[in-house]
């Protein structure tokens, strides 16, 4: 990932230097730069962008949720329709796995088509959802917390000029951002085995939603929950779930396993 970051850099320039008088954040930068990276990453021509952009906007429009349904309020159709949207990236993405099995190349597709698991390869089918993955919980995710950042440097003006004054902006008020307005608000999780949480018996078997957000502004955890401090050290939010994406887990693994 570090050897993205001249690379993201370089394009972030590009997007701004296109900036003619105003600039509107997400729209111009927020929303394109992590879309035009993973196309990258997955080894897509630059060409392609604004294919990629388009069908970015298709699988992140608001109403694909849990409870997404059509103008009928039917559920079922409704994700047929979605599905129906995005087959020209299915066909797309399977075209280019193809293309990597005969002429692999020094990108993710590549990599992709090539892993084995128990001496199996992906089918074409995993390889194309991996990728939609990919685009979906890497673009929309980074979109948001671009946004929410400045959001957030918007509300609380004297720490946005104490990191003025103290660039680059430091890995904590990232952090901070994501604590205060997780990209991800609602997470779900199914019950292995009966639990007790809170009080509350939730039997085995049972869908459980999440909201990381409150657990972000526990009181018993963080101080001064609500306020905005980017030198909060330990910041153990949970924003990026947990497990190997998040990176308490990564340098405290007693502590997700203990404490929370
Ligand atoms: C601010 C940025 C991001 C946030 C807050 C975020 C948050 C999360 C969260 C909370 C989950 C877990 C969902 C769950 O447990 O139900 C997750 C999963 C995932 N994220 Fe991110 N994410 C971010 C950026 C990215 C990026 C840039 C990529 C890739 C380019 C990415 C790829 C993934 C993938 C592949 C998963 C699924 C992992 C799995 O199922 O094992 N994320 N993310």
């Amino acid at each position: 990932m570090a050897g993205l970051e001249p690379r993201i850099a370089a394009l972030t320039t590009e997007l701004l230097d296109d900036v003619d008088g105003d600039l509107e954040l997400v729209s111009q930068l927020a929303h394109p730069l992590p879309a035009i990276v993973i196309a990258e990453l997955l080894g897509v021509p630059a060409s392609d962008r604004d294919l990629f952009r388009k069908w970015a906007e298709v699988l992140t429009t608001d109403d694909i949720g849990f409870t997404a349904k059509d103008e009928n309020g039917d559920q079922a159709r409704r994700f047929e329709k979605l599905a129906r949207d995005v087959q020209p990236m299915v066909d797309y993405l399977k075209r280019h796995a193809n293309e990597r099995r005969a002429r692999p190349r020094q990108d993710l597709l590549t990599e992709l088509v090539r892993a084995e698991v128990d001496g199996e390869r992906l089918t074409d089918g995993q390889v194309v959802n991996f990728a939609t993955l990919l685009l979906l919980a890497g673009h929309i995710t980074t979109t948001m917390l671009l946004g929410n950042t400045v959001l957030c440097l918007d509300e609380h003006p004297e720490q946005a000029a104490r990191i003025r004054a103290d660039r680059p902006l430091p890995p904590g008020a990232i952090e901070e951002s994501l604590r205060l307005r997780p990209p991800f608000t609602l997470l779900a999780r199914v019950t292995k085995a009966e639990v007790e949480l809170g009080g509350q018996v939730i039997p085995a078997g049972q869908m459980v939603l999440l909201w990381p957000r409150a657990a972000n502004r526990d009181p018993r955890v963080f101080a001064r929950p609500d306020e905005f401090d980017p030198t909060r050290d330990p910041n153990p939010h949970l924003s990026f779930g947990r497990g190997v994406h998040s990176v308490w887990a990564r340098r405290w693994p007693g502590w997700r396993a203990g404490s929370r």
